[in-house]
């Protein structure tokens, strides 16, 4: 009699145990999966803000603005699309530059650089520049950052 009580009190204890488990997994797998069919609501909000026209920026030419959290961007005429990289180095966070004759980004920390389309070609850098998207609406250059909440007080 007490053994078959020890193996009931055994048996609640490995279902409870179990039914946990299988609680947990399914709940991380609804989570996943409603990542995956719902993308849209892990995109942080941006805003879509005005940049200069086309004309200003002649191929092979870069223009610098500060975005609205105070960080460096340059818009990149390619000749065939425009760019707009973060000029934060990946590495440790100094400031990158265009060098017109190279066409590359070069950080002059510790010697990285990036390709006009802000890929890692060289040095320690571990990823490419921040990159935003760009829409060019009737030679009026908009790009799209991040959104800048401030608390209302
Ligand atoms: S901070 Fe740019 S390469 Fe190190």
């Amino acid at each position: 009699m007490t053994g078959k009580k020890d193996l009931t009190r055994r048996n609640f204890f490995s279902y409870v145990f179990m039914g946990s488990s299988l609680l947990a997994g399914l709940s991380l797998l609804t989570y996943y999966m409603m990542q995956y069919l719902f993308p849209s609501a892990n995109k942080k909000p941006t805003r879509k803000v005005y940049i200069t026209t086309t004309d200003k920026i002649a191929s092979g030419k870069s223009f610098k603005f500060k975005d609205l959290k105070g960080g460096n961007i340059t818009v990149t005429n390619t000749g065939k699309e425009f760019i707009a990289l973060s000029t934060k180095c990946t590495h440790l966070g100094c400031q990158v530059f265009w060098k017109k004759d190279a066409k590359v980004f070069y950080c002059p920390c510790h010697e990285g650089y990036f390709s006009p389309k802000g890929e890692v070609m060289k040095g320690p850098p571990p990823k490419p520049l921040d990159s935003y998207k760009v829409e060019v609406i009737d030679k009026a250059i908009y790009i799209h950052i991040d959104e800048v909440f401030r608390d209302r007080a």
